[in-house]
This record gives structure tokens, sequence and C-alpha cells, in this order.
């Protein structure tokens, strides 16, 4: 039975104080034992502090980004993925939809990312997800399959059993439109069935999760559908109470 997974993606928002605060609203607000997997993702400079402050929650930390170079060397800016687990992440998102458009993560180098991260230990939330234009003009499967085609290039059948995929329209992303629960679903299975030809069990067991505008208030019948197993939130993760919320909508 595959179990949900609720992460919050706090994108490049905040500073010292706020993310205190988060952090002790979020210790405060959350069961103790949720039913459900929760984790959150800080901006990096700042996930060694969110470790410390949720050591003995069930909260997860993970990264928004990993470097896909397997060794440490000279890449200016980077971060590794050992180095991650080294501060204590157990999580970390590859090929968010924004570093795809401006930073330009093409799908060969996401599946790279991915890659690492699993030789590191960590699980890659690995996003995918259509442009409106791509909607409009009938190709949003499509292009999903091209997405996934170099993960899949990539990757190992075992590799494949440690990843979470997360759909995530580009069009509902912070923009208040989300998917209405039969679209998103119709992709989620589409997702799942492209990895049941490479292996059926792998495909029951893959956590696919929604993101775009997931809020406390659509989160239940988005979460309702068969092949929705949790959420990948930004804006509304930045509000405890919201983020609260949305994960018991999830168990
Ligand atoms: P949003 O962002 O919930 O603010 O739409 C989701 C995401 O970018 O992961």
């Amino acid at each position: 039975m595959r179990s949900n997974l609720v992460a919050g993606n706090w994108k490049m928002c905040g500073d010292n104080a706020s993310i205190e605060k988060l952090v002790a609203n979020l210790k405060a607000l959350l069961p103790a034992e949720p039913a459900v997997d929760i984790a959150v993702f800080p901006p990096s400079v700042y996930i060694a502090r969110v470790v410390d402050g949720l050591a003995g929650s069930p909260v997860a930390v993970g990264a928004q980004n990993v470097c896909e170079q397997p060794n440490d060397g000279a890449y200016t800016g980077e971060v590794s993925a050992a180095m991650l687990v080294d501060t204590g992440c157990r999580y970390v998102i590859v090929g968010h939809s924004e570093r795809r458009a401006m930073y330009g993560d093409s799908n060969e180098r996401v599946a790279q990312k991915a890659k690492q991260a699993l030789a590191q230990g960590l699980m890659p939330i690995i996003c995918v997800g259509e442009t409106e234009a791509q909607r409009d003009d009938g190709s949003t499967l499509e292009v999903i399959a091209e997405q996934l085609q170099a993960v899949f290039a990539v990757l190992s059948a075992e590799d494949m059993c440690s990843i979470v995929v997360a759909y995530e329209p580009v069009w509902a992303i912070g923009t208040g439109k989300t998917a209405t629960p039969s679209q998103a679903q119709e992709v989620h299975a589409f997702i799942r069935a492209l990895f049941a030809k490479k292996d059926e069990p792998l495909a029951k067991g893959l956590r696919i999760l929604y993101g775009g505008s997931v809020k406390a208030a659509n989160a239940g019948e988005l979460f309702a559908q068969a092949d929705i197993d949790g959420g990948l939130v930004g804006g509304a993760s930045l509000d405890a109470q919201e983020f609260s919320a949305i994960c018991r909508a999830a168990e």
C-alpha cells in the first residue's frame, strides 16, 4: 500500500525569524504521529536550521535542488547530494518547472540530478507538467511522457522504487487555478500506466503527488482521487495552519 506524502516547497521565501516561527507553529499543529509522510523544503541556507528545529518531530526535511555532479569540485554555487545528506536532508525536489523554465534544467539534467540523489540515498521528487499552451494544443500527455522518458533512460528499475513523481501543471502553479480533480486524475493515471509498462508492482507502489495551488479547501477532493498520493504544496506551505490542514486531508 502506498502511503501519502505531503511536501511543502518554501521556494525562495522567508528569513531566520519567519522560518523559526513557521517551524515552531508546525511542531505545535502537526500530530506527533501523523498517518501520512510530511516533508518541508526550505531555501538551502536554512536547511540545517530547520533540521535542528524539527528534530524529534515526524517532519522530514528536503532540498529544492541538487547538483548533478557526483563529486566535490569546481562547481561554484552548487550543492551536492552528499552535502544534502550530510546536512540532514531525506528528500530533494528535481525538475521543478521554475528551474526548468528559468535555470535551464533540461529533461536529461533532471534525470541526472535524480540519479545523483539516489546514489546518496536521497529520495528525489521528480516534477513533470505541461504549460498552458501545451494543454490548450492537446499535447499534455505527450509532454509528460517525454519528460519521463529521460528518467527511464537513466534510472534503473531498482532506482525507481525510491522515487516520487509530482505532477504539477505549470498553469496551476502559484496562480490560484487548480487542475480539477478529474483533470489531475487523468494525468496521474497516465503516469502510473507509463511506469506499469516498465514494471507493474513498481507502478502500484509509486507515489504520485499533485502540485499547483493546493490549499486546505481543495486538498480533500484532489487526494480522494485513486492515483493522487498527496501533494507538493507551494504558497500554502508557508502558513502552518493551512499546511497542517492539508496534511490532515491526506490522512
Ligand atoms: P503553489 O506551488 O502551491 O504555490 O501553486 C506549487 C509548487 O510550485 O510546487
